[in-house]
């Protein structure tokens, strides 16, 4: 693997590698060590949309790891002052990792096709593979496996949610969806999907109780992405039906979590009640963002101590 674009592009056996190396680096962050593993290494942080966790976690992650981070800002002209080829071939040459938030997935595979260096993806409208890795290492933290566990995402089929299902391939987790017809996965992702992941087990639904029955987790993401700001209204309307309230989760058996990418639009897609409920696992998901991503950057870059 040199680019981290989408979920297609790790294979299950490093999902499996880079969580043994996220527990190692977790353990001993958390016994207060930090294991300088990419010491000199340069990180470059290119962003068109707002950010907490994603840029906060790999700067941190990344001095953590014993290399620095630098943030560019819009002057230096991604996609505007010259071409994608020349800018990607230039900074390559000072860095050795871009992780980069664009609305079009096309202009971070644009920016990859022409870097030395490897770029990852840190969400474009189409996917948002490093929250996907984070949210299954986070499972696995909670319940020990993935076989035979189904994990339920309600509401929009987006970024999140084609990461996640790739990812749910992969690792062997069931996927029960419970969405309104208009916002399910195009016909070109379910193609993707199958080709991808063949041994998915998923099922799509109106019937959000149905979706939740058997699940070990219920995840959900805001109705309205950012980009989509003028869809809000119909959205709001739309998504209604499809809210994860106090009355859903009773639906899920007892033990069932809840998770949330962040950040969430409380009232909308989920209550209050329900993000602040002893099930919800949001703030331990949102932390291991940063032990994750640490564990894709010591594989993504060949940390000699791995
Ligand atoms: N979940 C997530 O990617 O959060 P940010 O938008 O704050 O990075
Ligand atoms: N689907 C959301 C995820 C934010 C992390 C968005 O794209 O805005």
């Amino acid at each position: 693997m040199k680019h981290l674009l989408t979920m297609s592009d790790v294979t299950p056996a490093e999902i499996e590698r880079i969580f043994a190396i996220t527990a190692d680096l977790k353990a001993k962050y958390e016994a207060g060590l930090r294991e300088p593993m990419l010491p000199g290494r340069v990180m470059a942080l290119l962003f068109e949309k707002p950010s907490l966790r994603t840029r906060v976690s790999f700067e941190a992650g990344m001095v953590n790891l014993g290399g620095s981070a630098m943030f560019l800002g819009a002057d230096v002209g991604w996609g505007n002052r010259e071409s994608a080829a020349d800018f990607g071939r230039v900074l390559s040459q000072y860095v050795d990792v871009i992780v980069c938030r664009a609305h079009a997935h096309t202009k971070v595979t644009d920016l990859a096709d022409h870097c030395t260096c490897s770029v990852i993806n840190g969400l474009t409208d189409y996917e948002h593979p490093c929250q996907a890795l984070a949210d299954l290492y986070t499972i696995r933290e909670l319940i020990g496996r993935f076989a035979g566990q189904t994990l339920a995402y309600v509401g929009d089929c987006n970024n999140v949610a084609r990461s996640l299902a790739l990812g749910c391939g992969k690792v062997g987790l069931k996927l029960s969806i419970a969405a309104p017809k208009n916002y399910r996965f195009e016909p070109e992702f379910l193609e993707l999907l199958k080709r991808e992941t063949p041994q998915l087990q998923m099922t799509v639904t109106d019937d959000t109780a149905a979706a939740v029955k058997d699940a070990v987790a219920v995840y959900t993401d805001v109705w309205t992405s950012m980009g989509q700001e003028k869809e809000s209204a119909k959205r709001c309307k739309d998504f209604a039906p499809y809210q994860v309230n106090e009355q859903l989760m009773a639906a899920a058996p007892k033990d069932c979590f809840f998770m949330h990418c962040l950040p969430a639009h409380r009232g909308e897609e989920v209550t209050d009640g329900v993000m602040d409920s002893p099930q919800s696992v949001v703030v331990q998901q949102a932390g291991n963002r940063m032990h994750v991503q640490k564990g894709v950057l010591a594989y993504l870059l060949g940390a000699r101590s791995i």
